[in-house]
């Protein structure tokens, strides 16, 4: 599935904070991370619970435990993923993290070059969650899930980002069926450079020059 939040009028008012070409790196950093805490919390809802008995200091009564939150990857895909992760993080706080780099080369190819890759052990319980604020072309995730796959196969695949574009959705999709997306917002266009439209920008450059 992919969800996004444009119903949602707090992830939209961050998102307009990024979007604004006069917010500087201090506040676009300060946006990612609090998108990546909402963005976690929205998650939590679609994870696995367990009903677990609680003794309030006056009688025992019944309480909920997510049990997914206790089996977190994040991938944090180089640069501007780090913000969102920070913010991701603060809710799934068991999480294991691992860092990719990618980059993406120029129009007409985009090929992406991985320089880097660190990637914890991926158990089958598990709920990978690769953090990049833009899905583009889609390239770079289709890339990244390609190398996270060798290293287990987790029981979900889930994108955390900020915005995406029509295309970058259809094509990761069709590389790989099994991953869901959650995004701020889905996008109207790629232009000729790759850029999302009306999008926020090159998010690695504003987030940290
Ligand atoms: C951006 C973005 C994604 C990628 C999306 O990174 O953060 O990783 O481009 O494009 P795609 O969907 O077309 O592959 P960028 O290459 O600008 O790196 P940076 O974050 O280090 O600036």
């Amino acid at each position: 599935g992919v969800y996004s939040f444009e119903d949602s009028p707090f992830i939209m008012e961050i998102l307009t904070e990024l979007r604004d070409e006069r917010t500087g790196p201090i506040p676009f950093r300060k946006g990612l991370v609090k998108l990546g805490r909402y963005m976690a919390y929205e998650l939590t809802k679609t994870m696995e619970t367990e009903k677990v008995p609680v003794r309030t200091p006056l009688e025992e009564t019944e309480g909920v435990l997510i049990k997914d939150r206790r089996n977190v990857v994040i991938i944090t895909v180089l640069r501007a993923a780090i913000p969102l992760m920070e913010g991701l993080i603060k809710v799934l706080d068991h999480a294991r993290v691992g860092i990719v780099s990618a980059s993406r080369g120029k129009a007409p190819k985009f090929e992406i070059e991985m320089k880097y890759v660190k990637v914890p052990q991926v158990k089958p319980e598990d709920t990978v969650i690769i953090a990049d604020p833009m899905i583009a072309t889609g390239s770079t995730l289709i890339r990244v899930l390609d190398e996270v796959k060798k290293y287990g196969k987790a029981k979900r695949y889930v994108i955390v980002g900020v915005l995406a574009a029509p295309e970058g959705i259809s094509r990761i999709k069709e590389a790989h069926p099994d991953v869901e997306m959650f995004v701020a917002a889905i996008d109207r266009e790629l232009n000729e450079k790759g850029y999302i439209l009306p999008g926020l920008g090159d998010a690695g450059d504003r987030a940290f020059g």
